[in-house]
């Protein structure tokens, strides 16, 4: 048998290599410290669990979901008025939002409703996988624009070859960003928006992040910027604001054309969310929010106790503004390993699991991602570790 080319194509899933490492180490008896998947390892809000277990002795709940149900209408005008609240943004919640079985899953369908064979599509290395795997899976051809450390991180899409930008019918961004941890501000996307206005291109920002800003400053939706309903959607999740990265809810809202070739294609794959999920997803996005500020808090107290620490051992490395990772480049000590050889030697010497920067796109060669999904004394215990590495001598 024959796995299709398109799969074929598909660079490794190191996330997947990761994982049957951290697997290995495990059946030899290693205690390992996971900071390898941005897997939010905090408890959903009481009020959300609650509705959870409620909805699920509801009328019809265990039924498939439909667009025009109670549950169903309910969810998209809570997303609406989230967004209201948060960015300002007005949107239909008949046309202009889009329930889906998390974001990676609206994202990857994306790619497939929009690109034909051979069709390019613009995505930022590095990047979250589903943004590139996503346009190979759907046979497209990937255009990675790299984001510089010098640059921000943001993509300078001006010096992009006029034909490049001609025969290209998709643009991710997402800012703040995984794995960097850059942000960029409501005048970058003002400034992407008009550069886009002359070309037929879909816009989908991705914004798994927008709560997780620890400058003070608010992090903005494209929707924002003048004229970007024109060809902008944004995919949103309650993954981790909500600490639901197992329930499957997220969204696209924007655009309400792309919308709904993206329902179309969806509606061929799979049935919607599990009511009883929505109903929760609901209780979520309008109940009060001091849930969101508190779990941010303590990764931002994370995020400093991890970079603090490694700066005291000699691993330089930077306090990030937004998110809950830490982009580190790989120590000098061993800055002739790739990313992933790096990765592996840190598991097996230590115990302590991150993801290597080449999971994120080439681009992403150099360093390693922290998710600062630990507790603090685990933290701790892994600086401990990788003290002793970095100073062991060979
Ligand atoms: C940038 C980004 N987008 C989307 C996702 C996926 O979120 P969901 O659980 O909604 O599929 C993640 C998960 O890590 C992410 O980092």
């Amino acid at each position: 048998m024959q796995e299709a080319n398109r799969m074929k194509r598909l660079p490794p899933y190191l996330f997947t290599v990761v994982d049957n490492l951290k697997r290995e180490v495990r059946q030899q008896g290693v205690d390992v410290i996971d900071f390898s998947m941005g897997n939010p390892d905090f408890e959903p809000p009481r009020h959300v669990l609650t509705a959870l277990r409620e909805a699920l002795h509801e009328d019809g709940v265990h039924r498939y979901s439909k667009f025009d149900g109670v549950v169903e209408t309910k969810l998209r005008k809570a997303i609406s008025n989230w967004y209201k609240g948060r960015f300002n943004v007005d949107l239909d919640p008949d046309t202009e939002v889009l329930p889906c079985i998390g974001s990676k899953e609206g994202i990857a369908h994306l790619s497939l409703a929009f690109l034909n064979n051979d069709d390019l599509a613009l995505v930022p290395s590095p990047a979250y996988p589903v943004h590139f795997n996503g346009v190979i899976m759907a046979g497209g051809i990937l255009y990675n624009i790299p984001l510089k450390e010098e640059e921000n991180y943001l993509p300078d899409l001006w010096s992009l070859p006029r034909e490049t930008t001609r025969l290209s019918k998709l643009l991710f961004l997402s800012y703040p960003h995984n794995p960097t941890t850059a942000t960029c501000d409501l005048a970058f996307y003002e400034r992407v928006v008009r550069w886009a206005a002359d070309k037929p291109m879909v816009i989908a920002s991705d914004l798994a992040y927008s709560d997780f800003v620890f400058t003070g400053k608010r992090a903005h939706s494209i929707l924002e910027a003048k004229g970007a309903r024109r060809q902008c959607i944004e995919f949103h999740t309650l993954s981790k604001s909500f600490s639901m990265p197992g329930w499957r809810v997220g969204y696209a809202v924007g655009n309400k054309d792309i919308l709904a070739s993206l329902a179309k294609t969806k509606s061929y794959c799979d049935f919607g969310l599990f009511r009883a999920v929505q109903v929760a997803a609901t209780k979520a996005l309008t109940g009060p929010q001091t849930y969101v500020k508190k779990i941010v808090a303590i990764y931002k107290q994370r995020v400093e106790l991890l970079v603090d620490g490694l700066n005291a051992i000699g691993w330089e490395a930077k306090k990030p503004k937004a998110t809950f990772y830490v982009w580190a480049r790989i120590p000098l000590k061993f800055s002739a390993l790739t990313s992933m050889e790096f990765t592996e030697l840190l598991i097996r010497e230590t115990g302590v699991a991150v993801s290597p920067g080449t999971g994120f796109g080439d681009y992403g060669e150099g360093y390693i991602r922290f998710a600062l999904v630990v507790e603090e004394n685990r933290i701790r215990e892994a600086l401990g570790r990788i003290d002793r590495l970095l100073h062991a001598s060979v």
